[in-house]
């Protein structure tokens, strides 16, 4: 039975390709024919791991997981949260949302903050839920040339004071939100 990884996002589907345990026949959304967008409207970064994944079983039948990441700045109140794709408007830009949270820190001396991944795995009738966090905190100016989205302003505490962006990718998984969900994911799995 083939495994469905709901998302279009390419910067996930590369990061969690090589922790993908062989002898699964996984498929993205595109191969299943599903290419339409998901709707994310739940309210939180669980709810939204959860409906896309139901979505892709219930529409598509196929057994799937999804995930949802969140970037939680204490000094916001836990934003941009469940609004992080969007948090600068709906254009979903990563240098817009970037700016407008060093903005917002601009008069805030704490700067501790952690992304958190969700990922929902819908095998027949059963659902299981696998969290990351990652704890670090916001850089003072963009730095870096890899990764994607908030990855140029994230300095993770377990690193050497690099940003996510300045990281390849196997440096980023091994200690990311992403990594870790996706490491329990495979131990389950297996
Ligand atoms: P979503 O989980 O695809 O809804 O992504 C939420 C937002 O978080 C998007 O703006 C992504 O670019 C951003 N994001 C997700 N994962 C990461 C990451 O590992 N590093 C930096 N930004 C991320």
């Amino acid at each position: 039975m083939p495994l469905v990884f709901a998302t279009n996002n390419p910067n996930k589907i590369a990061e969690i390709q090589n922790q993908l345990s062989e002898g699964y026949d996984f498929k993205s959304l595109k191969e299943i024919g599903c290419l339409e967008e998901i709707p994310e409207t739940s309210g939180t970064i669980e709810g939204n791991a959860r409906q896309k994944a139901r979505y892709v079983k219930d529409n598509y039948g196929y057994d799937c997981f999804s995930e949802d990441t969140g970037l939680l700045i204490d000094a916001l109140d836990d934003a941009p949260g469940v609004d992080t794709a969007h948090y600068a408007g709906p254009q979903r830009d990563a240098t817009d949302n970037n700016q407008k949270v060093l903005q917002n820190l601009e008069d805030k001396a704490q700067r501790t903050a952690r992304f958190k991944t969700v990922i929902c795995l819908v095998r027949g009738d059963e659902e299981h839920f696998f969290e990351g966090i990652c704890e670090g905190h916001i850089a003072a100016i963009p730095t870096g040339e890899d990764g994607f989205g908030y990855d140029p302003i994230f300095i993770p505490t377990e690193g050497d004071g690099r940003t996510f962006a300045q990281m390849n990718k196997t440096e980023k998984q091994a200690i990311s939100h992403r990594g870790r969900a996706v490491r329990k994911l495979v131990e389950f799995l297996k």
